[in-house]
């Protein structure tokens, strides 16, 4: 027996940021070594996701009950888990995938696989006493570990925020800072500012589910206004030392018709114009970053986003749904040039490095990313650091399940690892 063979696996039912249940899984290695980890949540999923299974019964968490995803981690994945090498995390993955038996790891659930993907993968880190960012960069490749700059949610509409406003996300990236602590300290001043200027001119801003304001402007060019304003109010120059990125969230605008429905501005525009849109704010504001300015299926208008608006960084969440094929369908048609990684879209670990080597074999940039909803597990700050994703994208600075996260970046920077800064579209 070896003291990194799976001795025994558990799921059981936690909840998330927003108070909904989700699975976490405990792996316990014949040395002893044992983690827990958990699968985070989206409210704006891809129909490219891995699937998401909740028991659907109504008496229990209103139909959103993971009982039966837990099951199969305590049940089928342990029984076929247990003996196995907690460090063969390829082999560990491949073995679950094949178990599924579905694309889309609809028999067992991609929440109930995710949670035992990662939770293999730190005790295995554990059992072997490194980092765990340090075996991540070994699982990836050998990357060298580098320390991420986050882009960081100020104000929050659309899914996140009962629609109050049409757009999803206004992020500040802090594009001038030398380091991680010192583009985190930026962001903060930037969401006070931005909570301070909503504040004196009588805007109430909810907080939305990733912790950042939601101030229900009509226009989106009001959002962008304020955004420059919390800037300069925060003494930094917009374009300079921060500027924007978007999350245009545009499967949740689209209509039947294919149309993008502006409904609080009272908009409806085609693809072409969506593209004039986004075109124009760019040239108004110091946007550097645009995510999913189109949805997912507009692979006819994506290469035109590209092309006129490519020297900046637009990148692919639902579009690519962290699905290798589908980014290596973007890298060839020219859709984006940037994929955004979420762990629970893709369902294992090992697919998540495959489509995080995929993005960067194309010449693609990458951002890993949280869920709107979150537990405290702090699993993605590692992966960033580990696969040099260079970027990071967790939610605003608020909240537990986001600062979790922001923390084990700070504990890691004392490392000395080299920061990712920013080299694009500025
Ligand atoms: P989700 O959205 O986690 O609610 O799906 C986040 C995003 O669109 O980036
Ligand atoms: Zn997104």
């Amino acid at each position: 027996m070896i003291a990194t063979q799976i001795h025994g696996v558990r799921g059981r039912q936690i909840l998330d940021s927003r108070g909904r249940p989700t699975v976490e899984a405990e792996v316990v290695l014949a040395g002893g070594a044992r983690a827990t980890a958990s699968a985070p949540a989206g409210a704006s999923r891809g129909a490219a996701e891995a699937f998401e299974l909740r028991d659907g019964d109504p008496a229990h968490f209103e139909g959103r009950g993971v009982i039966t995803a837990a099951a199969h981690v305590s049940g089928e994945i342990s029984a076929a888990l247990v003996g196995r090498d907690g460090l063969d995390q390829a082999g560990v993955d491949g073995l679950m995938r094949k178990l599924d038996g579905t694309p889309q790891l609809s028999r067992l659930g991609g929440n109930a696989v995710l949670a035992v993907s990662i939770a293999v993968a730190r005790a295995g880190a554990a059992a072997i006493g490194v980092p765990l960012y340090r075996r991540l960069s070994e699982l990836a490749g050998g990357s060298e570990p580098t320390m991420p700059m986050p882009m960081v949610n100020i104000l929050s509409g659309g899914l996140h925020a009962a629609r109050g406003m049409d757009v999803q996300d206004f992020l500040v990236i802090p594009v001038g800072a030398a380091s991680y602590s010192q583009a985190l300290d930026w962001a903060c001043r930037v969401r006070s500012a931005a909570a301070l200027l909503c504040d004196r001119t009588g805007i109430s801003t909810l907080l939305a589910d990733e912790g950042g304001l939601s101030p229900g402007f009509t226009q989106s060019s009001d959002a962008l206004d304020l955004m420059v304003r919390a800037f300069e109010h925060a003494g930094l120059k917009p374009g300079v030392d921060v500027a924007i990125a978007l999350d245009i969230a545009a499967n949740s605008l689209v209509d039947a018709s294919g149309r993008y429905r502006f409904q609080r501005a009272g908009e409806r525009l085609t693809s072409e114009e969506m593209i004039e849109r986004l075109e124009a704010w760019t040239g108004r504001y110091p946007i550097v970053s645009i995510e999913d300015g189109l949805h997912e299926e507009d692979w006819a208008h994506w290469p035109t986003l590209t092309r006129r608006l490519g020297h900046i960084q637009l990148i692919g969440d639902d579009l690519f749904a962290t699905q290798p094929a589908r980014i290596a369908r973007g890298v060839e048609i020219g859709a984006g040039n940037c994929a955004l990684i979420k762990i629970n879209q893709n369902g294992t670990l090992t697919g998540t490095l495959e489509a995080l080597s995929t993005a960067r074999a194309g010449g693609f940039a990458t951002v890993v990313s949280a869920r709107s909803g979150e537990t405290e597990d702090t699993f993605i700050a590692d992966l960033a650091v580990g696969s040099a994703a260079a970027q990071i994208k967790i939610g605003s600075v608020r909240n537990t399940e986001r600062l979790a996260k922001y923390n084990q970046l700070s504990r890691i920077e004392e490392d000395g690892l080299p920061f990712a800064g920013w080299t694009r579209g500025r």
